[in-house]
């Protein structure tokens, strides 16, 4: 029987042309100068509090149901999901670490790795890569001359390409730490990346002049007046 083998398969000289992507990177703890299992971590009294606060809406018996927020809380404290990290939300909630590692090595949200300041997180699939997140990623590799995955050497900034990040009807768009930049160029990309660089903090939201996301040619519902302005919702509200 017949069978088709491409010729660089044949000569062993097939190269995959997929980027590996950061998000998918497999997370194998190897101990660093940054990230060992000699370095301690505790919460901070702040968090200690909030910690308390987020147990206290489970029932005594699944008080493991808060790993995720605690996981999140010691990531914002450190910069990254360390394994002191991990290893102390273990003892806090009375958990095998194994299963926190499961928890933190599985969800994409959770760095296992030292970040810059800004993580920027450009969504590449398909309505943004539609609208153009091509030339978003490429507009911030040559700024700012790293790949995704990297790290820039100032610390500023990593550079991430990630999957859905749910405001598809914004598109193309990318997440910098927890605010989102919406409708985007390449060029207002750019400028969104020098912003940060001149030390101002840039506005969150669509960069097009639409509020949120209604129509371009102006919204057609809720004409009345807003109960509140989303946007000035801050963590602890929810
Ligand atoms: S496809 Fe980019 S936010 Fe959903």
């Amino acid at each position: 029987m017949f069978r088709f083998i491409p010729r660089s398969v044949q000569n062993n000289t097939y190269r995959s042309v997929v980027n590996k992507r950061f998000s998918s990177i497999i997370s194998v703890h190897r101990d660093s100068k940054e990230d060992n299992k000699n370095m301690s971590f505790e919460f901070n009294s702040e968090n200690i509090k909030r910690a308390d606060e987020i147990i206290a809406k489970y029932p005594p018996q699944y008080k493991k149901g808060a790993v995720m927020p605690l996981l999140d809380l010691g990531q914002r404290q450190v910069g990254f999901t360390s394994i002191a990290v991990m290893n102390y939300v273990a003892k806090y909630l009375d958990m095998p670490p194994m299963r926190v590692y499961e928890v933190a090595t599985f969800y994409t949200m959770y760095n296992r790795k030292p970040m810059g300041k800004y993580n920027i997180q450009v969504c590449t699939t398909t309505p943004c890569q539609l609208c153009g997140s091509d030339e978003i990623m490429d507009a911030i590799t040559s700024h700012l001359k790293i790949k995704p995955g990297q790290t820039t050497p100032d610390k500023l900034f990593t550079f991430q390409e990630v999957e859905c990040l749910g405001a598809c009807v914004n598109a193309p768009m990318l997440a910098l730490n927890d605010d989102y930049h919406e409708d985007l160029t390449a060029e207002k990309t750019v400028e969104l990346l020098k912003t940060i660089q001149a030390g101002k903090e840039p506005k969150a939201g669509p960069v097009s002049g639409r509020d949120t996301c209604e129509p371009f040619s102006g919204a057609k519902v809720l004409l009345g007046e807003k109960p509140f302005d989303i946007r000035t919702v801050t963590r602890s509200d929810l």
